[in-house]
């Protein structure tokens, strides 16, 4: 099973993803938790490239080529190998991170995406978690952290509701594998929803 995490920036998702690591693994499954952009050595070599910089340092076409190269490398390196050997898969983020920020942030170019996706990546998560938070809140606990990835969270408050809206949106085109989950709670509380419904789909 192949489940990622999506969602604005500081709504918990790497926190969430490690949590259900942590639950299934204790169950007694085999997981592989990783993240995007990144997730294998050449792909977090454009981590880098992308995160870092000056906010205007790729335009969005150049953009969705980096992040689909990064992903089409972690795909074919670490995410079809481990679902192959059977394990779960667990990934901070995926496609549509990239349907969304690259798709609707400066433009429309979400049937560009969508082109480059079915030719470069042609595959979807079984389960996706849309972490829903307060644009707000996201982006306060995103610059406590401090960083040198901060690219996208230089675009600011606004890009943080018209993400939120989006990816609201996105989980109402995909509902069959989209689950929205309110984040504004204890991340105990939060992880304890993500482990039933994690349980649910795999039983
Ligand atoms: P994301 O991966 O979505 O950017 P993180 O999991 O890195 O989010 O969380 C961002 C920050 O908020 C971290 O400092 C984390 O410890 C904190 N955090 C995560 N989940 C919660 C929660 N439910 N309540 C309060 N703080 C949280
Ligand atoms: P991430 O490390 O998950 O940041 P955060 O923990 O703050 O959510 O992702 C870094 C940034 O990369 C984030 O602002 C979203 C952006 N991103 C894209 O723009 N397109 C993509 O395809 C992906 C995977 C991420």
């Amino acid at each position: 099973m192949f489940i990622t995490f999506e969602g604005i920036d500081g709504s918990g998702k790497s926190t969430q993803a490690r949590l259900l690591a942590e639950h299934l693994r204790a169950s007694g499954h085999a997981v592989v938790l990783t993240r995007e952009p990144g997730g294998s050595p050449g792909a977090e070599e454009i981590r880098r490239l992308v995160l870092e910089g000056d906010p205007d340092r790729w335009s969005a076409e150049t953009e969705i080529l980096l992040f689909t190269a990064a992903r089409r490398d972690h795909l074919e390196r670490v995410i079809e190998p481990a679902l192959r050997a059977g394990k779960i898969v667990i990934s901070d983020r995926f496609a549509d991170s990239t349907r969304m920020y690259q798709g609707v942030s400066r433009g429309d170019l979400r049937g560009v995406v969508d082109k480059l996706h079915a030719l470069m990546i042609g595959r979807e998560p079984d389960l996706t978690f849309v972490i829903d938070m307060d644009p707000d809140l996201g982006l306060a606990r995103a610059r406590g952290r401090n960083g040198t990835e901060e690219r996208f969270e230089d675009f600011g408050a606004d890009l943080q509701r018209k993400m939120r809206a989006g990816f609201l949106a996105l989980a109402a085109e995909f509902p069959d594998r989209c689950r929205v989950i309110d984040g504004n709670r204890p991340a105990e509380i939060v992880a304890a929803e993500v482990a039933a419904v994690a349980d649910g789909a795999l039983s």
